[in-house]
């Protein structure tokens, strides 16, 4: 039968069950990373005004030509949904952050919205988990932020099933002549072009780096590089970034036709791509961008560098290498309960099962034993845990592993004993809110107040 019920909007996807799961593992192991080297969470708006993002990005970029979920607010303000958090970040650095001491440190694990060709690994609606450091132009910060980026990478169980890509971009003046050159290069060899590139080399010349043409990857390999055109202040920064990372451990791979999609960038530009080919979607990338903050129209010039990690992208690559994550939402022990009396004995016995780290589950209503035997299964209970109203009135269980499918009796007072001892430490859950926070006495006022 056919529903008239809405579908979800293109190129957007529901998160839930198993794939859920390894967005929260994504999450935590890069919280970890990120608090562990002093990073602290920001949350930016999901929209942002739509000039920010022109300014940034560029207009000749394809998030700003092409992919941008643009509206009018009621008020007729040019809008959009944030097609990434960099441009963001940085707005929110210049109205909070500049009398913190600086650089300061932030990462986002925030939806972020394209209006692209949806496919595997390419959606409307994607997540990025990235990380930003403001106020500082070291090359020491940028070595880190890579070795950052390449730890979350390994913790999460791809290390050695990624390539790092990297390339300097040097400053605006040199790129500028580079272009010149590029596009002089190209233009002398035009009738070699698609209309696709032609078209990339008249709005944007360095998006022709990015052509899938067979021919023009061959003449890339003459044509001019944007390494040469580094002068000598660029070049030390670029070898400078080199050596930390050589010290750090890192492997990369120079590439001198990475220019990044979006304009901001300046200096040290990286990507993390697929080690195995299996596809061209970059796993994630970042670069340097002191000139983004003059870019959207503040008064000088802060230095900055960051990068961001496409989750999809990243759970897609997890699944297909076959990580496979232990389910922490599993219910270890299910009550099924026939009868008032019953009901009774269990209900603090729940309660001791929480505080001993047992996930469990009481079936309430009385639908019959099939049916609630049903709800187990589908729940992947380890145990269940049957009192009927005899077992009640003995003060004992009927204790049904579902992994062997075996069952025992079992006094009440040791069912709890029982299930702790037979599940892996490790699954137990101790997680207790109160170690996260403190209750301040309350200020006692001196003043007398007027009622006194
Ligand atoms: P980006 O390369 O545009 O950089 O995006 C970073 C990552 O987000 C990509 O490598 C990819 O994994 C993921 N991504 C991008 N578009 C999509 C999509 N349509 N569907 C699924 N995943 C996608 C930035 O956004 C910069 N803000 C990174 C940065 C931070 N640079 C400095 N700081």
């Amino acid at each position: 039968m056919s529903s008239s019920v809405p579908q979800k909007v293109r190129g957007m996807q529901d998160i839930f069950g198993e794939y859920q799961r390894y967005f929260n593992f994504l999450k935590k192991v890069a919280r970890h990373e990120f608090r562990k080297n002093g990073f602290t969470r920001i949350s930016t708006p999901i929209v942002e005004m739509q000039e920010l993002i022109v300014r940034s990005a560029g207009i000749g970029s394809d998030v700003v030509s092409k992919e941008m979920y643009s509206f009018q607010d009621r008020k007729g303000r040019e809008l959009v949904l944030k097609p990434e958090s960099t441009a963001g970040v940085m707005r929110a650095y210049l109205e909070n952050f500049l009398d913190e001491p600086q650089p300061v440190y932030l990462y986002y694990i925030e939806p972020h919205f394209r209006y692209d060709r949806p496919q595997k690994g390419r959606y409307r609606q994607f997540h990025q988990v990235g990380a930003e450091i403001i106020g500082e132009i070291d090359p020491v910060l940028d070595a880190k932020m890579i070795h950052i980026g390449c730890s979350v990478l390994d913790n999460i169980g791809l290390k050695g099933r990624y390539k790092l890509k990297l390339n300097s971009l040097g400053v605006a003046k040199e790129r500028e002549k580079y272009v010149q050159e590029l596009q002089s290069f190209f233009e002398a060899r035009a009738h070699l072009l698609d209309e696709t590139d032609i078209a990339r080399l008249r709005a944007n010349p360095l998006r022709i780096l990015d052509s899938k043409n067979e021919d023009v990857k061959e003449l890339l390999k003459v044509a001019p590089k944007i390494t040469d055109f580094l002068k000598k202040e660029s070049k030390d920064f670029y070898s400078k970034v080199k050596a930390y990372l050589d010290i750090l451990g890192v492997e990369y791979e120079e590439d001198h036709t990475l220019v990044r999609g979006l304009d901001y960038y300046s200096h040290t530009v990286w990507e993390w791509v697929d080690g195995s080919g299996r596809t061209q979607d970059a796993f994630g990338g970042g670069g340097r961008y002191d000139d983004l903050s003059k870019n959207i129209g503040h008064k000088e010039s802060v230095p900055a560098v960051g990068f961001a990690l496409g989750a999809e992208r990243l759970i897609e690559t997890l699944v297909d290498t076959g990580v496979k994550l232990r389910n922490k939402d599993a219910i270890h022990l299910y009550f099924i309960q026939l009868g008032e009396d019953a009901t009774k004995m269990i209900l603090p016995l729940s309660i001791e099962a929480r505080n001993r780290g047992v996930n469990s589950m009481l079936s309430l209503g009385t639908p019959s034993l099939k049916v609630q035997m049903k709800k187990a299964n589908r729940l992947w209970a380890r145990y269940v845990a049957i009192v009927g109203i005899m077992e009640a009135k003995k003060g004992i269980c009927q204790l049904k592993d579902m992994l062997n499918g075996t069952q025992e009796e079992l006094r009440l007072s040791d069912l709890l004993d029982r299930v702790v001892a037979n599940i892996d430490a490790k699954e137990l859950d101790f997680y207790s809110p109160t170690k996260d926070f403190v209750i301040e006495e309350p200020k006692t006022d001196s003043e007398p107040s007027e009622n006194s």
